[in-house]
């Protein structure tokens, strides 16, 4: 039987309200304009767009896709009304023990329905948009997995990092510093052999959470995609690579990445709200093969000014990882984490704790932001008592202004992972970044004679809402 794949999701989202149909819309500055205004609020539909000027009616484009609870819940197999925090312990049980499930290759599928290889290869086929009006070109990849084989060991890789369509054979990838498919090209590229690729732009969400998210070193995301679905991905071998590639996969194309092979990438507007990253030399994919479904829809994730489609998944996610790898570094008694949609899921991480010691906060927030899954451009972590919601800002800045003091509450950490997207990295050719680890918890001397807080108690609460409850607005 075929896996649960994007036509599924997008029937799923569908039913639930979430998703909108716009046709016409042409790709120069509508298509990314109507996406711009439906991600600023949280609440907007996803959007299938068809019919763009200029290319196959037929051919389409999804955005705006993972910017609503419900649609994140729908991914994960979660009922549409979940509440996020359902979703953030979705991620810490499954991070602290993914049901893997290992791919299973198939002779054929859906996306080698249309098949091209060598000069009759063309990426301009598709309504590829300018997601943004200043951006450098068309961005086939912005929710794209890049798919990767480290030359030393079996192990598959697959990575979210953005690619540029330049020509009809040509794409490139943007990787940062640190990343695992980085790491993977350069050892090819020392060994002077050019590093086989596959780019697949359209695929069930679950992937894309995945290979957005940084998984174990030397673990491959089609084994966890596959612990979402429940089912074992039915992959197919690329024709000129042989990397994996999922079969009903909408839009996918292999290519080479030769050593010192390079072109001028973006701008292309970023997850951090900013153009900060600007155009540079990029590696070039030379494009081998090309292959699709009928009717490919291909998906955009697009980053910009956050919350935005490139990070507001990511909240859950990373709150989840971020929780599991405190506990695993011995951290006791951690409450909640929640990385905050404004901070593009990254700049900003609260963490809970009931404190057990002292020195026990300012444990957990300098683990919490140098941990893997913390660690790559965080510039906040703030750590805040049990008492405190974690996802409640007002709850967290008055933590912050009643419990912090800052002669020894306030640590700047320098020279730590970052990127050049950070837009206050320290430079060009450096993209290190400093970061502040604010301990907004009771003082642990202090906690027997801290003032006493002026709200009413839980039980004066429970009493209130049983009594008045039916002349109180709903979740009062
Ligand atoms: C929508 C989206 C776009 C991303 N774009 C990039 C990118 O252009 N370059 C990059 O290095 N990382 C990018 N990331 C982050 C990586 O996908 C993420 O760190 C992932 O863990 C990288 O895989 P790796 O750990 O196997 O290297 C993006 C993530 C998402 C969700």
């Amino acid at each position: 039987m075929a896996n649960k794949d994007l036509r599924a999701w997008i029937d799923e989202i569908e039913a639930a309200g979430e998703l909108t149909r716009i046709s016409g819309a042409e790709r120069e500055k509508e298509i990314g304009g109507i996406v711009d205004l439906l991600m600023r609020k949280m609440t907007n539909p996803a959007v299938l767009f068809d019919a763009v000027p200029g290319f196959d009616a037929n051919y389409r484009v999804l955005a705006n896709i993972l910017c609503s609870t419900p649609r994140v819940n729908l991914a994960v197999g979660l009922p549409a009304e979940a509440p996020p925090i359902d979703l953030v312990q979705y991620w810490r049980r499954y991070m602290a023990d993914p049901p893997l499930v290992a791919p299973k290759p198939v002779n054929g599928g859906p996306v080698l329905e249309n098949l091209a290889e060598g000069e009759a290869v063309n990426l301009e086929k598709f309504p590829t948009p300018r997601w943004h009006e200043l951006d450098g070109g068309y961005y086939i990849g912005t929710a794209a997995m890049v798919v990767m084989k480290d030359p030393d060991s079996d192990w598959i890789n697959c990575g979210i990092y953005r690619v540029q369509s330049h020509d009809a054979r040509t794409a490139s990838v943007m990787i940062s510093s640190g990343k695992q498919g980085g790491m993977i090209l350069k050892k090819y590229h020392e060994r002077g052999e050019p590093c086989p690729v596959a780019v697949v732009a359209g695929m069930h969400p679950a992937f894309f959470m995945i290979a957005g998210t940084e998984m174990p070193h030397g673990k491959s995301e089609f084994e966890y995609a596959g612990g979402i679905l429940g089912e074992a991905i039915e992959v197919i071998n690329g024709p000129t690579t042989g990397l994996p590639i999922p079969a009903d996969a909408e839009i996918a194309f292999e290519g080479l990445i030769h050593p010192g092979d390079t072109v001028l990438e973006g701008p292309l507007g970023e997850w951090t709200g900013y153009y900060a990253g600007g155009a540079n030399q990029e590696p070039a994919i030379r494009v081998t093969t090309l292959m699709h479904r009928n009717d490919p829809i291909l998906v955009g994730a697009i980053p910009a000014v956050p919350p935005n489609d490139n990070t507001f998944f990511r909240g859950f996610s990373r709150s989840g990882m971020v929780w599991s790898q405190l506990e695993a570094a011995g951290i006791p008694e951690v409450k909640g984490v929640w990385t905050h949609e404004a901070g593009g899921g990254r700049m900003w991480l609260t963490v809970a704790i009931r404190q057990m010691y002292p020195g026990h906060s300012k444990q957990a927030g300098f683990i919490a932001s140098q941990c893997h899954a913390g660690a790559y451009a965080n510039r906040w972590v703030i750590v805040v008592d049990d008492d405190i919601d974690p996802a409640n800002m007002n709850d967290v800045v008055w933590a912050m202004c009643t419990r912090c003091d800052p002669r020894e509450g306030v640590d700047v950490l320098n020279g730590c992972w970052s990127t050049r997207l950070d837009p206050m990295a320290y430079g060009e050719d450096d993209p290190r970044n400093s970061r502040v680890v604010v301990d907004a918890c009771i003082p642990y001397r202090r906690k027997a004679s801290f003032p006493v807080m002026a709200r009413s108690s839980p039980e004066l609460d429970a009493e209130i809402r049983a009594k008045w409850g039916k002349d109180l607005p709903p979740g009062a």
